[in-house]
């Protein structure tokens, strides 16, 4: 049994999400997602379309996706990838190099982005 865990808000889920999970459950055979809690990312200036509890549900409804966990702090990383017995440590590679020093405990992978989406353009182009 190969884990892996991945971390985002996952905000207006779209294909560059899927694409994201897709490809990280691909490396083992139960994936988990911490999710930004709202209160996450208002320390981080950011406020998102769907609260927490809309976006789990949404993750949860998806094949990929085996559990879904709050992620309250930038800290718990290490603690999370202890506790869970992760195997994979999956980002997208707009942290590249970021999460370097877990791989003590883990491989961790950065995957490509999918071009030209983001919750941010989908955002910009409805006016939300
Ligand atoms: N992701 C991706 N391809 C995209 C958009 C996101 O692979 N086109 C990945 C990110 O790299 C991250 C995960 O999906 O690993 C969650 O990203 P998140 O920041 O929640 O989504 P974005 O669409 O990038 O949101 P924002 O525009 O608010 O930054």
């Amino acid at each position: 049994m190969q884990r892996v865990i991945t971390y985002g808000t996952f905000d207006l889920l779209h294909y560059g999400h899927i694409n994201l999970l897709k490809r990280a459950k691909e490396f083992g055979d139960y994936l988990i997602v911490a999710l930004s809690t709202d209160e996450f990312n208002a320390g981080k200036g950011k406020k998102s379309y769907f609260p927490y509890e809309k976006r789990k549900q949404l993750l949860e409804a998806l094949r990929y996706v085996d559990l879904v966990i709050p992620e309250e702090t930038w800290e718990q990383k290490r603690s999370d990838v202890e506790l869970y017995h992760i195997d994979h440590f999956v980002m997208g590679s707009d942290w590249k190099g970021k999460f370097d020093d877990l791989s003590d405990l883990c491989e961790v992978h950065y995957l490509p982005r999918t071009p030209e989406i983001s919750t941010t353009k989908i955002k910009r182009d409805l006016k939300i």
